[in-house]
């Protein structure tokens, strides 16, 4: 089945004509316009821009992708959630594509885009019983890997710019949100940090980057939520610590660090009081006694390793609890190398092994050719929207 799928929910218009069958995803056409250098200027995205961009280069990536191509049978498109000047831009290209030239439309959830991402790759990582090293330069080629599936039920764990979801998935189609973010996003967190360390925007790689050479251990960090009873998440308490962290130990901390960033910092507080953490706050005092060898990589590594020991323990908190054949890590942060291969490590511990599904690096990012994966599974059950009834949510849940 020829799906047609369009992607324009934050920041990125991305167009993917993909040749979908249960066998797998074969890519016949995807190209992304991304809009990252125009929202660096800014720190981030400013959502009229974005929809004007959106606008600008739709119609040229659309006729792109149907150049000298058979009609697609269906088009998937982003109706949410994202940032509604996207998601406008998307839904409307695909409603009038739909009428003019009869295709159904498959109305999409991002986040299910994100799920099905592992799926599309031509050289992705996928863990089974063969473990690979992922730190290892060479990875398995494609062809022979065995066809990435999803075996129910699989356990998915979603993070990027605007989400934090620990989601079952009993079948396509099925969701049970197990928990969330009760405030900032895990990419979120890592964006916002990293404008305080003078980091352009989006910093999760950057700060990804750094910490490669730093020490994980030379800040105490909080790790909110990590001990409660849940699956929720709560990552503004270890941005404010981050902020707190970085007033207190000045210029000796980040010589990069810009001065706007720290004007701003509230006068009274203790880290400890940033939010909801479950970190002594002594533990705190006692890393800013070895402030002076502290630097900019360790500042990174420190904060990248508290994100992960809670997204990691929260995950195999559920692998245990659900016992999940397959469990996906996806969305922008997915891309994150540490966070990768401490969840390798960790679900490899567990017994009996479910498999682990990654996107290849490059969809880890959003893109059309997630999008058109999710909604082949729609369209296989001929779940349409009538061109004139598809509308756009920016708060649209996948899970409840
Ligand atoms: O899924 P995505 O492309 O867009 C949204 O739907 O939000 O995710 C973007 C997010 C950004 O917050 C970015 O900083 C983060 O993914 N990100 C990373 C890494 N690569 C991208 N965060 C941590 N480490 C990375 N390597
Ligand atoms: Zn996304």
């Amino acid at each position: 089945m020829l799906i047609l799928g369009i992607e324009s929910s934050c920041d990125d218009t991305s167009v993917a004509l993909l040749n979908s069958s249960k066998q797998g995803h074969i890519i016949l056409f995807e190209k992304t316009a991304s809009q990252i250098e125009i929202h660096k200027k800014y720190g981030g995205v400013v959502p009229e821009i974005a929809g004007r961009m959106h606008a600008e280069k739709i119609v040229p990536l659309i006729e792109a992708a149907l150049e000298e191509q058979p009609k697609p049978d269906a088009i998937a498109v982003t109706a949410g959630p994202g940032l509604i000047t996207g998601l406008l831009v998307g839904v409307e290209a695909a409603r009038a594509l739909s009428y003019a030239l009869d295709i159904p439309l498959v109305r999409t959830n991002h986040i299910e885009g994100h799920i099905y991402s592992p799926l599309i790759s031509n050289d992705q990582f996928l863990i089974s019983n063969k473990p690979q090293n992922l730190k290892s330069k060479t990875t398995t080629p494609h062809s022979l890997l065995p066809t990435p599936h999803i075996q129910f039920p699989a356990l998915c764990l979603i993070i990027s710019g605007g989400h934090t979801e620990l989601i079952l998935m009993k079948n396509h189609g099925k969701y049970k949100l197990l928990g969330a973010t009760k405030d900032d996003a895990a990419g979120e967190c890592f964006d916002k940090t990293a404008k305080l360390i003078g980091l352009p925007y989006p910093g999760g790689p950057q700060i990804s980057k750094l910490a490669e050479t730093g020490n994980p251990n030379a800040i105490n960090f909080p790790r909110p939520m990590l001990k409660e009873e849940n699956y929720l998440f709560s990552f503004a308490g270890l941005k404010t610590s981050a902020l707190y962290w970085l007033r207190d130990n000045p210029p000796l901390v980040i010589p990069t660090m810009k001065e706007e960033s720290l004007s701003n910092f509230p006068t009274h507080p203790h880290p400890a009081q940033a939010g909801n953490t479950d970190r002594d706050p002594s533990s705190l005092r006692l890393a800013r006694d070895d402030k002076q060898r502290v630097t900019i990589n360790d500042f990174c590594a420190s904060f990248e390793q508290a994100i992960v020991d809670v997204l990691v323990a929260k995950t195999i908190k559920a692998t245990i609890e659900y016992k999940p054949k397959t469990i996906i890590l996806a969305g922008g942060v997915s891309a994150n190398k540490k966070l990768r291969l401490t969840l390798e490590e960790n679900i490899k511990k567990l017994l009996p092994t479910p498999h682990l599904l990654l996107p290849s690096l490059k969809y880890c990012m959003d893109n059309g050719a997630m999008i058109a994966a999710a909604g082949y599974y729609h369209a296989l059950k001929k779940d349409f929207t009538a061109w004139k009834k598809i509308q756009a949510d920016p708060n649209w849940e996948l899970a409840i």
